[in-house]
């Protein structure tokens, strides 16, 4: 075996982006997060001008130029609720069974993998009908309850809720989980859409290339972190333990979850857009209330903790109450965000495909060489 030399002293110093912070690593036309503004432009769109669209507009747009006939929304209502019902008669019971040791994401991840690559021009539909309709299905084998048909003609906001629940729910409800999923919908260049970018531009299909970014999707970091902040507040309990509470875990150098964003320095909008919507079901139970509370909190005690980097809401916070208010299980919200954000997923990883280039950055090499080697 060649003999190798001991570790050299690093010949230049380390990679100073491990994070790759502020690198561009794509040109899109799809959508925009400004982080000293606190501005998300969706193809020309800001966000605050998207509440009260239906999430089947938003697909229309994120589409425009990825599908065939480029379709309006109508068109697209049609053909997702048909790709719905053609998904429910197509699960396989036993590849269903299959994931009764998994968590929900774990699980829709194994569904996600079944969907065979070779090419559609459907497969952006079919990509998010499914995510819909494995989520529901997930959601009720797991309660031990029968799974419901979807129904193409309701919406798919409505018809997820239905297929969760057993039976249709009340339109404000529908709303807020339709205002959800047109908050999510897209949001620049984050993890879960790199990793099905850099999968697309292998030409790998684009059933692989969202399972990929599902995987992303899963860490507590990025798309993980809603039912944690559930954990949260049950945890903290009442209003006289917020200060206490916060204070203890930001001691033991613990996360707030919530809170924190790689690229906005202010407000998330979407938490904004989320919290106007939550408001519209009321607040029953006082849940909102006492969340605000520890949003009070928590962003004071940031505030002294990290003077010079500002830690904002983010919109994983709101996502968790409005989850949790139409009827959805914490451990299934990683799910709910994932049939959003297939609709960003599929244009992007469509947009990858035109652009058809392999991405395949440099790594450093930081090893040892071997002896008398020149390179
Ligand atoms: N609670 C407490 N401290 C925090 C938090 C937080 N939520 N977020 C960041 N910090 C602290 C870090 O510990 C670090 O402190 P240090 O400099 O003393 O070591 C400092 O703030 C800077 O943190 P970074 O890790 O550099 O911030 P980064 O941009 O890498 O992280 C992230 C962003 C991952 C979202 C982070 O804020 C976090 O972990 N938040 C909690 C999890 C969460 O809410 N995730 C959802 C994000 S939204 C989404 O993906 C859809």
């Amino acid at each position: 075996m060649e003999a190798c030399m001991t570790r050299p002293e690093p010949a230049i110093h380390p990679a100073s982006t491990p994070g790759l912070e502020d690198v561009v690593a794509a040109d899109t036309i799809l959508s925009m997060v400004g982080g000293t503004a606190g501005r998300l432009i969706i193809r020309g769109h800001d966000l605050s001008t998207l509440a009260g669209w239906r999430f089947e507009e938003l697909l229309a747009l994120l589409w425009r130029d990825f599908l065939p006939g480029n379709p309006e929304a109508d068109e697209i209502a049609r053909r997702l609720g048909a790709a719905r019902l053609h998904t429910f008669e197509t699960l396989s019971p036993a590849l269903l069974a299959a994931t009764d040791d998994l968590s929900p994401v774990e699980a829709l991840r194994l569904l996600l993998a079944s969907l065979p690559d070779s090419e559609t021009s459907d497969h952006a539909i079919k990509a998010v009908a499914a995510t819909g309709v494995f989520a529901a299905a997930i959601h009720r084998r797991r309660k031990g309850e029968e799974l419901r048909a979807p129904d193409p003609a309701a919406s798919h906001a409505a018809d997820m809720l239905a297929m969760i629940h057993g039976a249709p729910v009340a339109q404000e409800k529908a709303d807020a989980l339709d205002a959800y999923l047109v908050t999510v919908a897209d949001h620049g260049l984050n993890a879960s859409t790199f990793a099905a970018r850099v999968i697309a531009s292998t030409r790998a299909g684009l059933f692989s290339s969202v399972t990929g970014a599902l995987c992303a999707l899963k860490g507590p970091l990025h798309g993980g972190a809603p039912g944690p902040v559930l954990d949260m507040l049950d945890s903290i309990g009442e209003h006289g333990n917020v200060s206490e509470w916060i204070a203890a875990e930001l001691e033991r150098g613990e996360r707030l979850m919530g809170f924190g964003h790689r690229i906005y320095r202010v407000r998330d909008p979407r938490a904004d857009a989320l919290k106007r919507a939550l408001g519209k079901l009321g607040d029953p139970t006082g849940r909102l209330a006492f969340a605000e509370e520890v949003e009070r909190e928590a962003l004071g005690q940031l505030a002294k903790r990290h003077p010079t980097r500002p830690l904002q809401t983010n919109v994983e916070f709101f996502t968790a109450l409005i989850l949790e208010a139409v009827g959805f299980d914490r451990d299934s919200f990683t799910n709910v965000f994932a049939a959003g954000r297939m609709a960003g997923w599929t244009a992007h990883v469509r947009e990858q495909e035109q652009a058809d280039r392999l991405i395949r950055p440099k790594s450093r090499y930081m090893g040892p060489m071997p002896k008398n080697l020149a390179i």
